[in-house]
């Protein structure tokens, strides 16, 4: 008798950040979920709270931002270091820098504060929207990847966790985001390697007080003769204090050390000095014992995957642990996408853990080095001014270096792929010369940077880089430089994608004879999106005339480099001059469905740009495009 289970394309166990990230794309791009939490409500109150510059930048290209921002959160551009006093008279302010330092290109340089129950109903309401939900108080109870069903080759058991009901289900993938402690990491032996053998025990308080500090609207790192402090602003005049109540540094560390709620308010009154403190309300407290780890590996067999905490933990001080987990969830959903949508080979899911865990050994790296700058040394007040100061200014101070390359890192646009099939370098399979021209300045693996230009159908200014939905295509940015001059081989490079065996052609809407007129992503292919960029005013393109009908399809996403940028002032065409590409040639940017840059090409007359872009892709699809195609046909 065959099994009649009910099955999915992918369960999911946690609905923290990254567990609901994960069901919110999947369940957009129509994939069936179930998504369990053993909790009986979404979180109330306390957790991670800080969403950094690029986790914005993403949740705008989900269309949830406005919605975060419907929260009215604190926003903190600044950050203000205070030190002690000589001769035990309080503390004094000794500097103040840019959260998000002006040398990185953001969208939004501001860290986003907000409690992660708000964040977590933001993604609950969209699940709804899609025809999801969160199952609970419902937990895991065991899984195998027996193959018993060679499309869902996953068991899965699941109880409610007061009544015991059980379930038995099938599905495709099993993704734990459980969070620190996993049912799923354990039972698959994963190891937590601990990296830093430094263990702290933070106290965090989240409340409304009343105080003379100047700088409680802001985020501060407070260092005293009685303990440091941290304080984060938040929504509703909420301010949220971490206060470090022993290191493992201490001579008589004790990790089970605790303090009640007087202590640690007692201990801030003292650190505040010669500034008083009190509280209105004090709406959650908790001590938060925190080591470094990292799970040794994010997958076995590549169907049972985990991500968020559960991979990887350290200190909650550069509001890292939500960031993280959103891009966990985030490079795992297109890539499931990719494979089960038949697009791509199944190795692909391997990039899955070599991406995400560098950036948590990054991540941890970090933590490391941000603990010893920050609680073991304090910094005279000329380092803390000199971080202030722009690149040009002569780099040659340690504390300045280390703040600045973590600025960048923890802003989110610091992550850097490495290179692998989607991430172009000279040791890709794709070999033709056109990858990588002369005098571009995009990074393969590192996000595409921002730049406003005017479409050309309504003459608005947007952001280029927002105007693909992340919907699990890949971005394919034809800069088609001044129209006169490259008007052969914008017109060459369309004829070669109608090849029958491009990679584009390959990959046809099965349903193409039904999409909407209305259409304007995704009328092709589910997998690309063309966007076409001229050098020249807006007033003088004519798209009907300057595109061929391929790409004219797309009108929504023709646009003019006319947009003045302060960061190229004197660039006629900023966007071009922004990634780098002359404006007589242009060249082709392919960006991955998650922002990052995948590899650039020239655009050039022939058929050389698309053979190159077959090569790229035909390194991972799951069809044979390109020439060999051809061949086998002949
Ligand atoms: C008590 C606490 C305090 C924290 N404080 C801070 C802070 O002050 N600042 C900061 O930056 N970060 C803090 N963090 C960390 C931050 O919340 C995480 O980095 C972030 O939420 C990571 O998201 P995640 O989805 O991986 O895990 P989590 O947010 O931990 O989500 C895991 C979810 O899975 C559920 N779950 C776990 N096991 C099972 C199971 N077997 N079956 C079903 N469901 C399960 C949990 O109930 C939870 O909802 C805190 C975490 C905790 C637990
Ligand atoms: C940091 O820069 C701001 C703005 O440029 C300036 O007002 C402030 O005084 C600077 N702080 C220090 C410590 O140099
Ligand atoms: C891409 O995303 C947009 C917006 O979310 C949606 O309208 C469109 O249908 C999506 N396309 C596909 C093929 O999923
Ligand atoms: C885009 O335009 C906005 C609004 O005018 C401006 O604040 C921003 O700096 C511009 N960004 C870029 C990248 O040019």
């Amino acid at each position: 008798m065959p099994e009649s289970k009910e099955t999915y394309d992918a369960v999911i166990i946690g609905a923290g950040p990254v567990g609901l990230l994960l069901a919110v794309c999947l369940a957009r791009w129509g994939y069936k979920i179930k998504n369990v939490d053993n909790r009986e409500i979404p979180t109330l109150t306390g957790r991670a709270d800080g969403i950094q510059p690029r986790s914005l930048h993403l949740l705008r290209n989900m269309g949830l931002k406005r919605q975060i921002m419907a929260h009215e959160p604190a926003k903190v551009y600044e950050v203000a270091f205070w030190d002690p006093l000589p001769g035990g008279k309080g503390i004094h302010r000794t500097g103040n820098w840019a959260s998000c330092p002006k040398f990185i290109d953001a969208r939004y340089p501001f860290t986003t504060l907000l409690h992660q129950g708000l964040i977590e109903r933001v993604f609950i309401n969209d699940l709804h929207k899609n025809g999801a939900d969160v199952q609970r108080p419902w937990t895991i109870t065991g899984f195998n990847n027996d193959g018993h069903d060679e499309h869902y080759p996953v068991e899965v058991t699941l109880k409610h966790v007061q009544t015991n009901e059980r379930e038995t289900v099938r599905t495709k993938y099993l993704f734990s985001g459980e969070g620190a402690r996993s049912f799923i990491r354990d039972q698959l032996g994963v190891k937590i390697r601990h990296k830093d053998p430094i263990s702290h025990v933070w106290g965090v308080m989240d409340g409304i007080v009343r105080t003379d500090f100047p700088d409680v609207k802001t985020k501060c790192t407070i260092h005293s003769d009685h303990g440091s402090i941290m304080i984060i602003p938040r929504e509703n005049d909420m301010v949220r204090l971490y206060i470090q109540i022993a290191s493992s540094t201490d001579k008589d560390f004790n990790p089970r050390k605790r303090a009640t709620l007087e202590e640690v308010q007692a201990s801030a009154k003292m650190i505040l000095q010669p500034y008083y403190i009190d509280w209105d309300r004090v709406e959650w407290y908790s001590v938060y014992p925190i080591g470094q780890g990292i799970a040794e590996k994010y997958t076995i067999d590549h169907r049972v995957f985990l991500g968020g905490d559960c991979c990887h933990t350290h200190s909650p001080k550069a509001g890292q642990g939500m960031n993280t987990a959103f891009h966990d969830a985030l490079n795992l959903a297109w890539k499931i996408h990719l494979v089960e949508g038949g697009f791509a080979k199944r190795s692909i899911l391997h990039t899955y853990e070599t991406e995400r865990k560098s950036i948590a050994e990054d991540l941890l790296n970090f933590d490391a080095k941000y603990a010893a700058l920050f609680s073991r040394r304090k910094p005279s007040a000329g380092e803390v001014g000199a971080a202030n100061e722009s690149k040009e200014a002569g780099e040659v101070n340690e504390f300045v270096e280390v703040f600045k390359s973590s600025a960048e890192f923890t802003s989110g646009y610091g992550i850097a792929y490495g290179p692998n099939q989607f991430n172009w370098s000279p040791d890709h399979s794709a070999q033709s010369h056109l990858f990588n021209p002369k005098g571009n300045a995009l990074r393969t693996g590192r996000i595409m940077p921002p730049a406003n230009v005017t479409r050309v159908v309504d003459a608005n200014k947007v952001q280029l880089e927002q105007e693909i939905p992340l919907n699990g295509s890949f971005r394919i940015f034809l800069f088609a430089g001044v129209p006169s001059t490259t008007q052969r081989a914008v017109a060459d490079f369309a004829a070669n994608l109608e090849k029958q065996s491009s990679f584009y052609s390959s990959f046809q809407r099965k349903d193409i004879a039904a999409v909407s007129y209305h259409e304007r992503h995704n009328p092709h292919s589910r997998f690309f999106t063309i966007c076409t960029t001229f050098a020249a005013p807006r007033a003088q393109l004519e798209i009907a005339k300057l595109l061929p009908p391929i790409l004219a399809r797309y009108s929504d996403h023709v646009y003019a480099d006319d947009v003045w940028d302060p960061r190229f002032p004197d660039a006629k065409a900023a966007a071009h001059a922004k990634m780098g590409l002359d404006v007589g040639m242009g060249g082709v940017v392919v960006v991955r469905p998650d922002g990052h840059v995948a590899c650039v090409i020239s655009l050039v007359e022939g058929g050389g740009t698309v053979d190159a872009l077959n090569e790229y892709f035909g390194a991972f699809v799951a069809k044979k495009i390109g020439k060999s195609k051809m061949q086998a046909h002949l």
